[in-house]
């Protein structure tokens, strides 16, 4: 049943036509790493180290935690954007696994952010507002955005999520400057678009250990081939949505056969480490089938390193399903679209067994 489905989505070959192997999957990655950033997200910027300046605050949350405020300090030709993050972790520990999430709102707490279950299960957690970073509009010359682009963007050049990424990645670089955090245990999180940012700053950062993909959807965790029919398409995303993209994405807008890739490509430079898509049965508009089909696609890289990818039962999924046992993990929850403390509790649950905690 899982296999006919996946069947009438004729999805572009992992292994670029080449070996049905391992090696076969570490030649073909390179060249998958350049389909998706030249022709869905845009090309990374240049690496620059910003200058960091913290303020801390010992006495929040009961004094179980520290709390510190992190700011980012881009600088290139002679623009420069501050970004303010928040640093908050269990005191007094030491080795401590960590999540980094992309959030739509910089409070602390937050309805995403349920700091007291966070810091209870031993994480620390590093959160950024998404729009302190570049806005989430057509406007290029807002916040980091300004100190990339050009003043007309190239058809590969960078969008939003790749951009939002980037930040992900160099807060990523400054995790690893802390004594107090385990450098291989720190992981990403984030919802909707937000999930789509956590992927491919997952796929494109090998020191994230695990990766939350929650609710992410059309050009996210979802394939874009034969979607349903409710649900968003190419041509809504790129029509309503086309600065998060490169510019050579909206080619394929209602063209999804001609696409050099699916989302499959994306999920599967994960592997070997653990990724978990998060689907929710209202959230139509994301495909959950798609989610599904997406994760059981890449499931065999996995197993090609030795490890348990996506262990489902051999029908589509249904609600309340949580197939968390593998390193590719998916569970599709009651109600609708949001990261709810239930979606944290999967995940936290999920990733602690692994880690022991
Ligand atoms: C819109 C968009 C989705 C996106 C979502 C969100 O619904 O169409 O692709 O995931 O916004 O980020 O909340």
């Amino acid at each position: 049943m899982i296999e006919k489905e996946l069947k009438k989505r004729n999805l572009p070959d992992l292994f670029l036509g080449g070996e049905q192997t391992l090696s076969g999957w570490e030649n073909a990655k390179p060249k998958i790493k350049d389909i998706l950033l030249k022709e869905e997200y845009g090309y990374f910027p240049p690496h620059i180290t910003p200058k960091i300046s913290t303020l801390i605050n010992e006495e929040t949350f009961g004094g179980k935690a520290v709390w510190e405020e992190v700011n980012f300090t881009f600088e290139k030709n002679e623009k420069s954007h501050t970004v303010k993050t928040n640093l908050i972790y269990p005191k007094g520990k030491t080795n401590l696994p960590f999540f980094i999430l992309l959030n739509f709102r910089p409070d602390v707490p937050d309805k995403y952010l349920p700091i007291d279950k966070i810091i209870d299960s031993g994480y620390g957690v590093f959160s950024v507002c998404y729009k302190d970073i570049t806005e989430d509009n057509d406007d290029f010359s807002s916040g980091l955005s300004a100190l990339f682009s050009s003043e007309t963007r190239s058809d590969s050049e960078f969008g939003k999520i790749t951009i939002w990424a980037y930040m992900a990645i160099r807060m990523m670089d400054y995790l690893q400057l802390r004594p107090e955090i385990d450098k291989d245990k720190i992981g990403i999180i984030g919802h909707s678009r937000l999930g789509k940012t956590a992927l491919l700053a997952g796929a494109f950062d090998e020191r994230f250990s695990f990766v939350c993909v929650n609710n992410s959807g059309c050009s996210g965790a979802s394939l874009s081939r034969e979607r349903y029919e409710w649900s968003e398409k190419l041509f809504h995303i790129t029509k309503t949505f086309p600065f998060w993209f490169c510019k050579n994405y909206l080619k394929y807008s209602n063209n999804e056969d001609k696409l050099p890739f699916d989302q499959h490509f994306l999920l599967s430079l994960i592997a070997p480490r653990s990724v978990y898509v998060g689907g929710a049965i209202e959230d139509t508009w994301a495909d959950n089938d798609n989610q599904f089909l997406c994760c059981y696609a890449s499931s065999k890289i996995w197993e090609l390193y030795g490890k348990r990818g996506l262990v489902c039962t051999e029908r589509m999924p249904v609600e309340n399903d949580v197939f968390m046992d593998g390193e590719l993990g998916f569970f599709l929850r009651s109600g609708g679209h949001c990261l709810s403390e239930m979606d944290w509790d999967i995940y936290i649950k999920a990733q602690s067994k692994k880690f022991n905690l």
